[in-house]
């Protein structure tokens, strides 16, 4: 019998060139709109998806540190850019590059976010991968401390901010 993981790597689904994925939450990430490309892509019905907080397509292989970057960005109405390994409901994954903005109301308050998806550029993964399995192995030793630090390192050491990498990365 195959095991979970070798399903996962023989069941990628690639978005198209000019798919957008679009999801909105309220402001504790809780899904509150997703268009019919997500729909498609994830393989679940609106119904599935409206009222669930967004981890409910969380794929273990993205780090933890990914996602308390993308908040500590978002909650400070900074924009957040990454690249996301996505769940499908039948198993299967699918890479997105991500882009998540702060919706406010008339008076000033984060009501909410915004999350547009492309599809990635193969370099970008092809660079990703490796560091996202080498964070999740810190993650596993010493917690997201260790992960941070690899990348805050990584990125000293290049001379580059995080959001100059991932934009770099996606050629952008
Ligand atoms: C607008 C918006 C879109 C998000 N989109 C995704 C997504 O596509 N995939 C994902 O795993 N997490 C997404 N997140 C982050 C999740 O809220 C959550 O932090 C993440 O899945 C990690 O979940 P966990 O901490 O329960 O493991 C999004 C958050 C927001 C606010």
């Amino acid at each position: 019998m195959k095991n979970i993981d070798i399903i996962s790597e023989d069941n990628e689904t690639k978005m198209a060139d000019n798919d957008f994925i679009i999801s909105k939450t309220d402001a504790k990430g809780v899904i509150t709109y997703c268009n019919e490309i997500f729909m498609t892509i994830a393989g679940y019905e609106e119904k599935e998806l409206v009222g669930k907080n967004h981890n409910v397509i969380r794929h273990p292989d993205v780090p933890k540190f990914a996602f308390k970057l993308a908040w500590d960005s978002i909650r400070n109405g900074k924009e957040f850019f990454g690249f996301v390994k996505n769940l499908k409901k039948d198993g299967g994954y699918y890479w997105v590059f991500a882009n998540i903005t702060a919706d406010y109301s008339e008076h000033g308050k984060i009501i909410g976010y915004t999350s547009v998806r492309r599809k990635p550029t193969q370099s970008a993964l092809d660079f990703i991968i490796p560091v996202y399995q080498k964070m999740i192995a810190l993650e596993k030793e010493g917690g997201i401390s260790l992960s941070g630090k690899y990348l805050l390192d990584f990125l000293e050491e290049n001379n580059s901010t995080y959001n100059g990498l991932i934009l770099s990365l996606q050629g952008e």
